[in-house]
């Protein structure tokens, strides 16, 4: 190998190591599963996101980590509106129809959809729905972060056991204390 190239590789290969460091401690971040969706002229968009945060509580906002090649990214961009609805464990399955570019024509076939204030759509199984309105974007490499302003809180009153994921799966939460 001709030795000017030796430092350009190793330079990469270091690259990937951190990359792959990165990911395997990412792994170890539990997280909610979130649904998120919008609408653009009626027509629905959504992706499975777990890069989901509280930002403030005055005023009530949110923030969404997008691909910028998802489908649903240029509908957010476009119409302004998002819904964070956070998935239950019993609708892990809607986790695959969500993320899986292959069956984007199934994502609003099944489950039961609302339309909320801001015109996105909830999901009424959820443990909660917040309508937002986007307020902010900052693009930062393969992603845009959406800040959404909170418009609305949907809730039901009862305990719904939420989806979790951790270390590429999805789980139930288990209690450490009584
Ligand atoms: C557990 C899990 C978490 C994900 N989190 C995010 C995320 O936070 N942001 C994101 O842009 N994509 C995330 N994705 C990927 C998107 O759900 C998926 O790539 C996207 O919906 C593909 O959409 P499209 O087929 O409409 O382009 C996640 C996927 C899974 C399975």
């Amino acid at each position: 190998m001709n030795a000017m190239f030796r430092p350009l590789l190793s330079d990469l290969h270091d690259q990937q190591r951190h990359v792959e460091s990165f990911k395997a401690g990412m792994r170890r971040f539990a997280s909610g599963v979130a649904l998120v969706t919008s609408a653009e002229d009626s027509v629905r968009a959504g992706l499975i996101a777990t890069a989901v945060s509280s930002v403030s509580t005055s005023p009530p906002t949110l923030l969404v980590c997008v691909n910028k090649n998802s489908s649903a990214h240029g509908a957010i961009d476009r119409s302004g509106i998002l819904c964070v609805n956070l998935l239950s464990a019993e609708d892990v399955d809607l986790v695959q129809v969500f993320s899986q570019t292959e069956r984007r024509a199934e994502r609003f076939a099944s489950g039961d959809w609302r339309t909320l204030a801001t015109g996105a759509p909830s999901l009424h199984s959820a443990l909660v729905s917040f309508d937002c309105e986007v307020v902010e974007r900052l693009s930062y490499g393969t992603h845009t972060i959406f800040l959404g302003a909170v418009k609305e809180v949907h809730s039901p009153e009862k305990y719904i056991d939420p989806l979790l994921y951790l270390d590429s799966a999805f789980r139930r939460v288990e209690k450490v204390d009584d």
